[in-house]
């Protein structure tokens, strides 16, 4: 069996800045403790509520604060990171260190309604280039289009991690002995899907265009499309966009008029901009409505949040015309 390109051997060849080889590894590590607490479940403490509300009014699950620790104590002890923010604080964390390059965004926990019935759940990770070793807030509220590296990582049946820097998206399977290994070289997203992913229940609170496009999409081969889709969702971002990555597809969290100044659920800095730029990476493509790129959306607010079509380019193409 030949031998496979590990994280390290991957990094080292895409001829990254050392600093951003370095933050990317510390982020690489963390994911491999926050797994640990994952399969360890009800035997380590990790189910259930923490008891707290976060800064997006969500009850926190106690593995969102576990991995959120785990996370932000790793990267703000990277001598090259000069501040995180996260879903799960309400503020921007500046470091101290003096040599500190680059801003890490994450959502720690992605997926926490699936943590108590043990189904898929992932991290989500943000790299920016720090303008300077002390930022505030506002050094955070750079658009995605300026992210040096993404990834995520998915605690599912294998544990994998899916990374850009802007040269591609590849993906590694966490072998037994805790080894990064390349497994999925070149993710390219297909063009074409008959697949999508929604939560229905939300259904009449959705725009008319988005309404019309799911009800093509329903009537199947006699309807308007010509085939029959199938509907997917697995309430985890993470894993819904990683099957996209896989075998193509649509996901959708669209504006609804619930909240019409509060567009979606789902939040720009930490899931919306990190996806995106991996799905452009990988052919997709990545919008808030089918037509604008989640990349160019400048940020306002460091929670802000924001619609999110994205997936198999001609059906996002479906999805704006609709
Ligand atoms: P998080 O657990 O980080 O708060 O994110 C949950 C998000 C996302 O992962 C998923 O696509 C969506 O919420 C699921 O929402 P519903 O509960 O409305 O299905
Ligand atoms: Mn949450
Ligand atoms: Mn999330
Ligand atoms: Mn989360």
């Amino acid at each position: 069996m030949t031998a496979r390109t590990d994280l390290a051997a991957h990094l080292a060849a895409l001829d990254l800045p050392q600093g951003l080889t370095q933050t990317l590894t510390v982020a690489a590590a963390a994911c491999v403790d926050i797994k640990a607490v994952v399969a360890g479940g009800a035997l380590v403490g990790a189910l259930g509520a923490s008891g707290a509300v976060n800064v997006q009014d969500e009850e926190q699950k106690k593995l969102d604060v576990i991995a959120n620790d785990i996370l932000t104590d790793a990267l703000m002890a990277c001598p090259v990171v000069a501040g995180v923010a996260s879903e799960e604080m309400d503020t921007v964390h500046p470091a101290t260190n003096p040599a500190g390059e680059y801003l890490v965004l994450f959502d720690p926990l992605d997926g926490s309604s699936n943590i108590d019935i043990n189904a898929p759940v992932g991290t989500i990770v943000s790299v920016l280039k720090a303008p300077s070793a002390a930022p505030t807030e506002a050094d955070f509220l750079q658009s995605g289009r300026r992210q040096v590296a993404a990834l995520y990582c998915l605690y599912g049946g294998q544990t994998m991690l899916v990374l850009t820097t802007g040269r591609g998206v590849a993906g590694f399977t966490l072998s037994p002995d805790g080894c990064w290994l390349m497994t999925h070289e070149d993710i390219r997203i297909p063009a074409d899907t008959k697949e999508f992913a929604i939560n229905m229940s939300n259904q009449r609170h959705w725009a008319e265009s988005v309404q019309r496009y799911i009800d093509g999409c329903l009537q199947g081969a006699d309807g308007p499309r010509g085939k029959n889709f199938n509907m997917r969702w697995v309430a985890a971002m993470v894993a819904d966009v990683h099957r996209i990555l896989m075998r193509g597809g649509v996901f959708l969290y669209p504006w609804d008029k619930r909240e019409p100044n509060k567009p979606g659920k789902l939040r720009l800095m930490y899931e919306g901009n990190p996806m995106s730029f991996l799905v452009e990476q990988a052919g997709g493509k990545s919008t808030t409505d089918g037509k604008q790129a989640i990349l160019d959306v400048t940020p306002t607010e460091l929670h802000q949040r924001v619609p999110v079509v994205l997936g198999s380019a001609n059906e996002v193409d479906e999805i704006a015309a609709a």
